[in-house]
C-alpha cells in the first residue's frame, strides 16, 4: 500500500473542496483492509467517491479510499439472480451494466454518483426504488473485532437515507461488497410523478428499463448539477418527516406546500421549504443556493467547507422561523 502524506482531496469530492489530508492510501482489497487495521491506524476516514461528504477543513488523519473492483454472478432462480459487487464500483457503471443485460431493479438509480460500498449507508433512492429494494446482504470488515461480517437486509435496518451505518454502527465497520436481488425478467417502476409523465411524454407505449434509465438521466441532468462543472453533495438536506397533525396545522398556513405520504407520517418536500423561503438561487462569495434546485448547495469555486457551513446553518435557521421544521443534513460533515 502506498502511503501519501500532506495529500489533496479537492478532486476526491464532489462538492469541489480545496482540503488536504494527512495521509493518503489506496485499499485495493481485504487483505490490505485487515493488515490496516491490525495496527491501529488512528483517527481515519473511510472515502468512497466523495459525493456525500463535505471537508470542514483539513482531515488531520488518514483518508483511506476503497479501490476493490469486480463483480461476480453467485446464484441464479426462476427471474431473478444474485450479484455480488465489491465496494470500490463506480455506481452508476454498475446500473448501465445491469440495464445492458436486462437486469432489472437498480434502474431508477440511474445517475446517482458514488460507489457501491457506499449505497447501503444511506440507502440511496430516487425516482420511487431505494437501495433496500433490491439488496441481498452486504460484507462488512469490523473495526474492533478485526473480522469481516454478513449482514441481510433486516441487519441492515435501512431507513429513508438511513441504515444501521449511520446509527449504531456508524464509523465501525468498512463495507468490502454488496449483493443485489435482481430481476431477470424485469417489471420496470415508472408510478412516480415527473418519471411517470416524462415517459409519457414519450410515446413509449410498454417501457423497458433501458428507457426508464435514459428518462431518469435526462430529468436528473436537467435539474441537479454536474459536479465536475459546478461543486454539490446532491441534497444538502433530508426530506423532514412530520406527524399528521403537524401537517394540518402547518397545511392550514401553507395550502400549496408540496407533501409525499410516508409510514412515519407526512413527508415535506425540503427544496420547496427552502425555495418559498427565498434562497433558490442565492449566492455570497461562491457558496450558493442552486438555480434549478433550492435541495442542493453549491460551490461556485472556491467557496470553503465552513462557508457553505455557515450557508447551510442559515438555511435551516430560516426555515425553522418560517416552518418551525428543522432540516437536517444528508450531507456527511467531516
Ligand atoms: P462518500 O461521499 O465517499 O461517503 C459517504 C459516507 O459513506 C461517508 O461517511 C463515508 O465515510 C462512508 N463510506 C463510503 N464508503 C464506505 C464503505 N465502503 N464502507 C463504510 N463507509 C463508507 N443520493 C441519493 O440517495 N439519491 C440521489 O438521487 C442522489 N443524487 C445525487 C446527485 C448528485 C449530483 C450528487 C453529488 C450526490 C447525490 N446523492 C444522491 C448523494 C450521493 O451520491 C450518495 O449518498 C452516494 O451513495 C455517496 O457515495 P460515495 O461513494 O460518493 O460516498
Ligand atoms: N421543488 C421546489 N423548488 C425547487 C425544487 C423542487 O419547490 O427548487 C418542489 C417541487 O414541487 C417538487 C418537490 O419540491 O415536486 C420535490 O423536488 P424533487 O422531485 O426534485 O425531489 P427532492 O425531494 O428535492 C429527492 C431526493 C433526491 C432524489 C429525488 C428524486 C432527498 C433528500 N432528495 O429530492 O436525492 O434524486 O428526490 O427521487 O430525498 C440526494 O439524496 O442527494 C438526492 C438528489
Amino acid at each position: 500500500m502506498l502511503k501519501h502524506t500532506n495529500y489533496p482531496l479537492k478532486g476526491l469530492n464532489t462538492f469541489g473542496i480545496e482540503a488536504y489530508a494527512r495521509e493518503y492510501i489506496e485499499v485495493h482489497g481485504n487483505e490490505a483492509l485487515l493488515s490496516l487495521f491490525s495496527k491501529n491506524p488512528g483517527k481515519h476516514l473511510i472515502l468512497g467517491g466523495g459525493s456525500n461528504v463535505l471537508f470542514r477543513s483539513d482531515f488531520d488523519g488518514v483518508v483511506i479510499r476503497i479501490a476493490m473492483h469486480g463483480k461476480k454472478i453467485i446464484g441464479t432462480m426462476p427471474g431473478k439472480l444474485l450479484l455480488e459487487v465489491s465496494a470500490g464500483e463506480d455506481w452508476d457503471d454498475l446500473v448501465a451494466y445491469c440495464v445492458d443485460r436486462n437486469w432489472g431493479g437498480l434502474e431508477n438509480l440511474s445517475l446517482i454518483p458514488g460507489q457501491v460500498g457506499s449505497s447501503p449507508i444511506q440507502n440511496i433512492g430516487a425516482y420511487g426504488v431505494e437501495l433496500k429494494d433490491h439488496f441481498y446482504s452486504l460484507t462488512a470488515f469490523d473495526k474492533e473485532k478485526k473480522e469481516f461480517s454478513v449482514f441481510d437486509k433486516k441487519a441492515c435496518r435501512f431507513g429513508y437515507r438511513n441504515s444501521f451505518f449511520k446509527q449504531n454502527g456508524k464509523n465501525r465497520f468498512v463495507i468490502t461488497s454488496v449483493i443485489f436481488a435482481l430481476d431477470t425478467r424485469p417489471i420496470p417502476q415508472t408510478a412516480y410523478g415527473s418519471l411517470r409523465s416524462e415517459l409519457d411524454k414519450t410515446g413509449i407505449d410498454r417501457p423497458k428499463i433501458k428507457d426508464v434509465r435514459q428518462v431518469v438521466c435526462s430529468i436528473r441532468r436537467s435539474k441537479l448539477p454536474d459536479p465536475d462543472e459546478l461543486g454539490n453533495a446532491g441534497s444538502f438536506f433530508k426530506n423532514p418527516v412530520i406527524s399528521g397533525q403537524t401537517y394540518l396545522q402547518l397545511r392550514e398556513r401553507f395550502p400549496d406546500m408540496v407533501v409525499f405520504d410516508d409510514p412515519k407520517g407526512k413527508k415535506l418536500a425540503a427544496a420547496w421549504l427552502i425555495d418559498q423561503a427565498g434562497w433558490k438561487g442565492y449566492r455570497r462569495g461562491d457558496a450558493g443556493v442552486h438555480e434549478k434546485q433550492a435541495l442542493v448547495i453549491v460551490n461556485h469555486g472556491k467557496a470553503t467547507g465552513n462557508e457553505i457551513i455557515q450557508l447551510a446553518d442559515e438555511i435551516q435557521r430560516s426555515v425553522i422561523e418560517k416552518y418551525g421544521v428543522r432540516l437536517e443534513p444528508e450531507v456527511n460533515i467531516i
